[in-house]
């Protein structure tokens, strides 16, 4: 009898953790919790977790490069944390599901959503319009600016200066596409991370280094010799992408943060990581 009894809770346990309950109501003492067992039109618009398509079993999948601070960075414990990992977890909290995060080489987030391997990217990924051809973006989430990172002596002064210059970026993102656009390929070196781009030039490869600002802020106080330039090369939209094969997933990422929008929430995590100045 009592073997019946724990055997069924074993069960009980089993279906709930299949259903992906984790962190729906983080302090329920029974094993069973009803937002994963019935599936009902869920009362607040964003989890309807009854129709998951993406991820069958319970389980958010997110690319992302993490090494671009605040947005994605790997902490001392060695797990990806950082503004996006932190929406991206209060999204699959608001879906009923579990978030796992897979790091890669920033190009290869895009062709990685439209194989599947990965459910959406979330990368401080600029909403561009070629992209767009390729996946669909959910609404915006943040702001990225484009900046220029030069060492404290340069005689670029602006954005007008960097014709004729070696141009350091990490290899796919809007810095390369904008950069290789306005001055050609021949001044542009593509790195795999940020991270290489500035040592490229605190070693003298390179004459500067275009990329995101709040990065771009990171990379300059962890080093000496190198400045943001005054001037913004771009303003643009950082969004999620998602397959275009995918909308119901689509549509649960913006209803979710648009929740988490009303709610305080994206805020919250972003002035966490980006106190205000
Ligand atoms: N915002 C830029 C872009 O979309 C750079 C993003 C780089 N992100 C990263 N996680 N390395 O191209």
């Amino acid at each position: 009898m009592k073997k019946i009894a724990f055997l069924l809770a074993a069960l009980l346990l089993l279906t709930a953790g299949l259903a992906g309950c984790g962190g729906n109501d983080g302090g329920a003492d029974a094993p069973q919790d009803p937002q994963a067992d019935v599936q009902e039109p869920a009362g607040d618009a964003a989890a309807d977790t009854g129709d998951a398509a993406p991820a069958a079993d319970g389980t958010l999948v997110m690319g992302t490069e993490a090494t671009f601070p605040p947005y994605e960075f790997t902490d001392a414990d060695g797990s990806i944390t950082g503004i996006d990992a932190e929406i991206a977890a209060a999204i699959a909290e608001k879906l009923g599901m579990d978030l796992e995060i897979k790091d890669m080489a920033f190009d290869s987030l895009i062709p990685a959503v439209q194989g599947g391997s990965i459910d959406f990217a979330m990368a401080g990924m600029t909403v561009e319009p070629e992209r767009a051809e390729s996946v669909d973006f959910s609404a915006s989430y943040a702001t990225g600016v484009q900046v220029v990172i030069v060492p404290e002596d340069s005689e670029i002064a602006s954005i007008d200066d960097l014709a004729g210059k070696i141009i350091g970026v990490q290899s796919g993102t809007t810095g390369d596409i904008y950069c290789t656009g306005d001055y050609g390929q021949d001044s542009v070196r593509q790195y795999n991370n940020g991270a290489l781009a500035v040592a490229a030039l605190l070693n003298g490869q390179i004459d500067c280094v275009v990329i995101d600002n709040e990065p771009a802020k990171n990379f300059v106080s962890a080093n000496t010799g190198l400045k943001i330039l005054d001037t913004e090369y771009a303003v643009e939209d950082y969004a999620i992408a998602i397959s275009k094969d995918n909308p119901e997933l689509l549509d649960q990422v913006n209803a979710a943060l648009e929740e988490l929008k009303a709610d305080g929430t994206l805020d919250e995590i972003i002035s966490k990581y980006i106190p205000a100045e």
